[in-house]
């Protein structure tokens, strides 16, 4: 590993020197426990558990060249991270699910913070990029340490997202907090493709006018064009003139019916993507500080390519893993939340090719998206509150049909009022028509919502069960319960 020269050095009670990140930190087991699609090739991971231990294993998996974009090149094109914010909070999803606490303070959040972005910098491709979303109150404590781990040199954007207005409240002292601050930093180089956003203005408003040729332009002062290239300027139509005959120059813009479309550059500052709150039904997980997937989606389409790896070891409700996958690139997931994982298996089976997001070749607009959800085994009770679940599950000699009736669902936790209803707190159920014994193969797949309109039945043709079956039944906190059986002879 390189080092580097430094005429500063931060420090902070418990800092840990690198090497004993790299070396001292032990990797996690990933065992496969879910396989949803097929796997031929490379198969994208959502890994349940600390990201600690599982960037560690993901380091000897790059070592080992099974961590590659799809053009062969070893490591992560694009980091993304969206971690706790220091904020002592405790986040609960919108049935009151208690999805993370927020805890770690001061120099605790610095060196938790540094030490997974160290193991993140070696998981980097050598041009891969690196993007940690933070707000105003951590970001230049985090800029510090970034400065530290990947060199000030490597230090690209610090990119504003103004999420809009949520209003200043009345009695407040101060400005209202609008945006949070997103960190750019490169290993070595980086990718980058320019971001353009159309503005739309309505034909004939000020300053937009239309040329002899019926093309439609706006002008710009001439600033530090020399004459030299004013004359070429003119030669080509661009050179605008005022009563005062001052030179300004020409910008042509887009039309569609009676609006104009004025193609911007984005630069640093990202004002035209509201937040989640204003997220469409569609997008909405319920799981709590989820970023809206177009963020997602500039950022991915900016740092990657098509087939590019994109790894986010906070995942939350898998907001940047959905985006990677409209758009057509690897991913691997991480997060320790039993509610984020089971929030993001939910949102990655429902991917549909999305209209807010550009999608070219449609790939995802059929069936689930490949991935292999891995547990990262260090102990621990994984599944400590399994819900409730009776189900008889019989023959139907006269459709060949094998039936699961689900006649009661409850879990553990109470709502606010008490007992949760039956079912209310079910969430989806998967099947696996033939069991090998270790690895759940998703065959089928039931939102709540949908097997309400069933009835809480659920049919398939008998001769698809050809050995054991699993079928596994999980509530919205993110509990399963799973149960397996062997098909008896039938018909
Ligand atoms: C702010 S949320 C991420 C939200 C996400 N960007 C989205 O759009 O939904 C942070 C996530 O980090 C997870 N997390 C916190 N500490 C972790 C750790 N040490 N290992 C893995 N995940 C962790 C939490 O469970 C939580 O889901």
């Amino acid at each position: 590993m390189k080092t580097r020269k430094r005429d500063s050095e931060l420090v902070y009670a418990g800092k840990v020197p690198e090497t004993s990140i790299l070396e001292n930190t032990v990797g996690a087991p990933l065992e496969p426990v879910k396989r949803f699609g097929g796997t031929k090739g490379w198969a994208n991971m959502l890994v349940s558990g600390e990201n600690m231990a599982a960037l560690k294993t993901l380091l000897e998996m790059k070592r080992e060249g099974r961590l590659k974009n799809t053009d062969g090149t070893r490591g992560v094109r694009l980091v993304y991270i969206d971690p706790p914010f220091s904020t002592n909070l405790k986040f609960k999803g919108k049935k009151d699910q208690l999805a993370y606490e927020d805890k770690l303070a001061g120099a605790e959040f610095l060196e938790f913070l540094r030490k997974r972005l160290v193991l993140l910098r070696e998981l980097m491709a050598e041009d891969g990029s690196v993007f940690v979303h933070l707000d105003s109150k951590k970001a230049h404590h985090i800029k510090v340490v970034m400065d530290s781990v990947f060199g000030e040199e490597n230090f690209l954007n610090d990119i504003i997202w103004s999420y809009g207005g949520r209003g200043a409240k009345h009695i407040s002292s101060k400005f209202s907090r609008n945006h949070d601050i997103i960190l750019w930093y490169q290993r070595s180089s980086h990718i980058f493709n320019r971001t353009f956003v159309g503005k739309r203005i309505k034909k004939g408003t000020a300053g937009f006018r239309e040329d002899s040729d019926g093309r439609w332009f706006k002008t710009s002062p001439r600033g530090d064009y020399t004459d030299k290239s004013i004359s070429a300027l003119t030669k080509e139509g661009r050179v605008y003139r005022t009563k005062n005959n001052t030179v300004r120059i020409k910008y042509y813009l887009r039309e569609d019916g009676d609006w104009l479309i004025e193609d911007k550059l984005v630069g640093d500052v990202w004002d035209d993507i509201p937040d989640a709150m204003h997220l469409g039904e569609s997008e909405k997980t319920g799981y709590p500080t989820q970023k809206p997937e177009a963020l997602l989606s500039r950022i991915i389409k900016t740092a990657t390519n098509e087939g590019d790896l994109v790894l986010d070891a906070f995942a939350g409700a898998g907001t940047a893993l959905a985006a990677a996958e409209k758009l057509g690139r690897r991913w691997v997931g991480i997060d320790s939340g039993r509610l984020a994982v089971h929030t993001i298996e939910k949102r990655l089976l429902t991917v549909k090719g999305s209209k807010e997001i550009e999608d070219p070749k449609k790939r995802y607009s059929k069936g689930p998206s490949p991935f292999t959800l891995f547990e990262a085994h260090e102990g621990g009770c994984a599944h400590c509150e399994e819900p409730l679940v009776k189900s008889d599950y019989s023959y139907d000699e006269d459709t060949d049909d094998l039936v699961i009736k689900i006649k009661k669902f409850t879990s553990h936790a109470r709502s606010a009022k008490g007992r949760f209803k039956n079912f209310e707190t079910l969430s989806t159920v998967m099947i696996d028509y033939d069991f090998d014994g270790e690895v759940f193969n998703l065959c089928g797949f039931f939102t709540a919502r949908e097997l309400e309109g069933k009835g809480y039945e659920i049919r398939f043709p008998a001769d698809k069960a050809r050995g054991e079956i699993m079928v596994i039944y999980s509530d919205i906190f993110g509990n399963e319960k799973w149960f397996v059986g062997e098909v008896l002879a039938h018909g």
